[in-house]
């Protein structure tokens, strides 16, 4: 029977949650990195026969996780494998209102956890499955959650703005890098769409004299126009099967 492997980011709630599960009832071996753990996926794995390890981590300590994970990678067998993904998920907005508000810890913070943390874990992820077969399979990948606020600016979210164009741009300049490797993983910055998560609900809550963008947030929302948690998963994980999956380093989920 074919082996997969996900290590995935922010799989505790939100998209990520909803990720994991997906990957679980297809049998997919899922390592979970998240502050809080999910009794829930604990279960569903365990009804799928699927193997899940939850690892309680606090990103904004991005050098410790990545070495966490690579010690792990490290530990496996370079044939045990078919294909090997890493996803990037998880994020975190900081209080909404212009950056001189700001305060500098949850900026920090932040930076860490949405942008430290996926470059530091995409380099150990590279280096560590660097002798794979899956790799030497052309079955290795990198799934960076981005935004299209990494695209397109919004007031009140300057980190947020940041994190998500820096993860845009190190994914093309990852890209490049892969295409001198003897081997090539596959990256990609995608853009998940609107989901109606935690997330939604911090912009949500937005103080309107500090979040001039608060009532497109409201109207989504009041328009039924966010994913579930289970359909962006649904399509999120649709384009990591994609056959062109890396031909456009920085993508849409909306992309035909
Ligand atoms: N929701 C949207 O509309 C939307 C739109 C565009 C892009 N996105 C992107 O999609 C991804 C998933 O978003 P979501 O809406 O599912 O977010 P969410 O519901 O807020 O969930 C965030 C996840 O990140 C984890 N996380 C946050 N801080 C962490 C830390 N310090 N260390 C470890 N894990 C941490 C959380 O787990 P713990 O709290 O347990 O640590 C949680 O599992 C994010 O990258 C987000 O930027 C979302």
């Amino acid at each position: 029977m074919a082996r997969h492997l996900t290590i995935l980011t922010g799989a505790s709630r939100g998209m990520g949650a909803a990720i994991a599960e997906q990957l679980l009832q297809s049998g997919a071996t899922v390592i979970g990195i998240s502050r809080a753990t999910n009794a829930e996926l604990d279960a569903k794995a365990a009804a799928a026969g699927a193997t899940l390890e939850q690892w309680a981590i606090d990103l904004a300590d991005a050098p410790a996780a990545a070495r966490r994970v690579e010690d792990w990678l490290a530990a496996q067998s370079a044939e045990t494998f078919d294909s090997a993904t890493l996803i990037n998920n998880a994020a975190a907005l900081t209080r909404i209102g212009p950056l001189e508000a700001s305060d500098a810890d949850e900026l920090a913070r932040a930076l860490r956890v949405g942008l430290e943390a996926p470059l530091l874990l995409t380099a150990a992820f590279l280096r560590a499955t660097q002798g794979w077969r899956a790799r030497r399979d052309g079955q290795c990948k990198v799934l960076n959650i981005s935004s299209g606020l990494g695209r397109s600016a919004m007031a009140s979210q300057a980190s947020y703005c940041a994190v998500k164009a820096g993860m845009d741009h190190f994914t093309r300049s990852v890209a490049l890098d892969q295409t001198h490797a003897a081997h090539p993983a596959h990256v990609v910055s995608l853009a998940p769409g609107v989901i109606d998560t935690d997330m939604q609900v911090q912009l949500r809550a937005g103080d309107p004299s500090r979040f001039p963008d608060r009532d497109r947030f409201v109207q989504m929302k009041t328009g039924g126009q966010l994913d579930s948690p289970a359909a962006a998963a649904t399509k999120v994980l649709a384009y990591l099967r994609r056959a062109d999956f890396g031909s456009k380093p920085v993508a849409d989920v909306r992309d035909a």
